[in-house]
């Protein structure tokens, strides 16, 4: 193609998404342990495997129904019921998505008017702003500030303008591991309510909560029916390349989403959604043991890097930890990181592509801690290398 990019593709090149695939590459070039992008190299629960060989088996590799499979559907509205006691219609408030990037999109694009404002916390997930991008919005934050990641809410408030049009909630919180309590979560229904704002939240770290406990915002005063709740399959079962998420919502909410969804996939993942309802239904400490097995991750992590010297901010949950490399002398994260491969065999994230303002970033680092007991320790056994320079 000659001449420009359009306008949509520059932009979304403009908010630099490319740093996974980026470092992944990286990783694989150099042979550098890969603690960049979080997907467990470790198997979830052995029945929710078995269960998608056996769909496979059964047949079950046609289309699915556009909304997704009935007993699907029925599991996670028992699953929202059983955690945290919302009442879904499985028929009329529940969708199953291409994971959560999928829902994310599906409603940005579906709730969103050309010129609107989403309103993110910063640091933010790297798809929110371009998907706010892709609907012709654009988004506004509100900073989360270290060492405990809250907001203010004078600035929550502040952000809101006419052109508001929805919030974005991500608790339990990717990067930061942050999962916001009651009093964080009420500021923000008041917010919505007072506003009349719509809430998208993205709970796909919900079963990983190593500190607190994870609240759905729908569950707060007022939210109910302004909230699209959206979670999904691949952190809770370790099956992060199922890509099975979800949606609920109420019944005009969840029709504007589906009607975008339908134009994305349509719909996919027949044998993996027969899978994830299985896991739905396992019993609480089996799913519960994903969690725990990952806390004893995040500690094996954390207690090496702070042995090597680096500031590890500890997460409350998820696959991620941040440290400030400033303890080690180190200014640039990006360097950091484009060096760490050469310099000690290991891969990890700079943190820019989470920020609107960079600076906020210049020396945080992700590192996933989501890995075998083998690969954490040999990577701590590379980083004393960083102690040596
Ligand atoms: C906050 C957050 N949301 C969504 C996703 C992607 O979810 P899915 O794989 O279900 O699309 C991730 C994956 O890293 C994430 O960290």
């Amino acid at each position: 193609m000659s001449g420009r990019l359009p306008y949509l593709n520059s932009r979304l090149q403009g908010l630099g998404t490319t740093i996974f695939a980026a470092m992944s590459a990286l990783a694989e070039s150099t042979g550098a342990i890969n603690l960049g992008q979080g997907f467990p190299d470790y198997d979830g629960p052995s029945e929710v495997l078995e269960a998608a060989r056996r769909a496979i088996g059964e047949g079950h590799n046609q289309y699915p129904p556009g909304r997704g499979i009935a007993p699907l559907r029925r599991a996670i509205a028992e699953h929202q019921r059983r955690f945290y006691g919302l009442e879904f219609d499985p028929d009329r408030e529940v969708l199953v998505t291409a994971g959560a990037t999928e829902a994310m999109a599906a409603a940005v694009l579906a709730l969103c008017e050309v010129g609107d404002e989403v309103l993110l916390f910063e640091p933010y997930y790297d798809a929110y702003p371009a998907v706010a991008a892709m609907a012709g919005a654009t988004h506004k934050v509100v900073p989360l500030r270290p060492p405990d990641w809250t907001f203010d809410e004078a600035d929550l408030a502040a952000a809101v303008t006419p052109r508001t049009r929805l919030v974005v909630v991500n608790s339990p919180h990717n990067p930061t591991g942050r999962v916001f309590g009651r009093d964080e979560l009420a500021a923000i229904a008041r917010l919505c309510t007072a506003h009349d704002l719509l809430a998208v939240t993205d709970e796909v770290y919900e079963h990983l909560v190593f500190e607190g406990e994870h609240l759905p915002l729908a569950g707060f005063e007022g939210m109910r029916d302004r909230t699209v709740t959206i979670s999904s399959a691949g952190k809770t079962f370790s099956v992060t390349g199922w890509k099975i998420g979800w949606v609920c919502a109420s019944p005009p909410l969840l029709g504007a989403v589906q009607t975008a969804k339908q134009y994305l996939t349509y719909a996919g993942g027949t044998p993996f959604q027969h899978a994830v309802a299985a896991g739905l239904a396992l019993p609480d400490a089996r799913i519960a043991a994903v969690g725990n097995d990952l806390r004893a991750r995040r500690d094996r992590l954390c207690g090496g890097l702070r042995a090597v010297g680096l500031e590890v901010l500890e997460p409350e949950s998820g696959y991620f930890a941040l440290t400030d490399i400033a303890s080690i002398g180190e200014t640039d994260a990006t360097a950091f990181c484009l060096a760490a491969p050469e310099r000690c065999g290991v891969v990890a994230i700079p943190t820019h592509v989470f920020f609107d303002d960079v600076d906020r970033a210049r020396t945080l680092v992700r590192w996933a801690f989501c890995k075998s007991t083998a690969t954490l320790d040999e990577a701590l056994r590379r980083l004393e290398a960083l102690g040596r320079d």
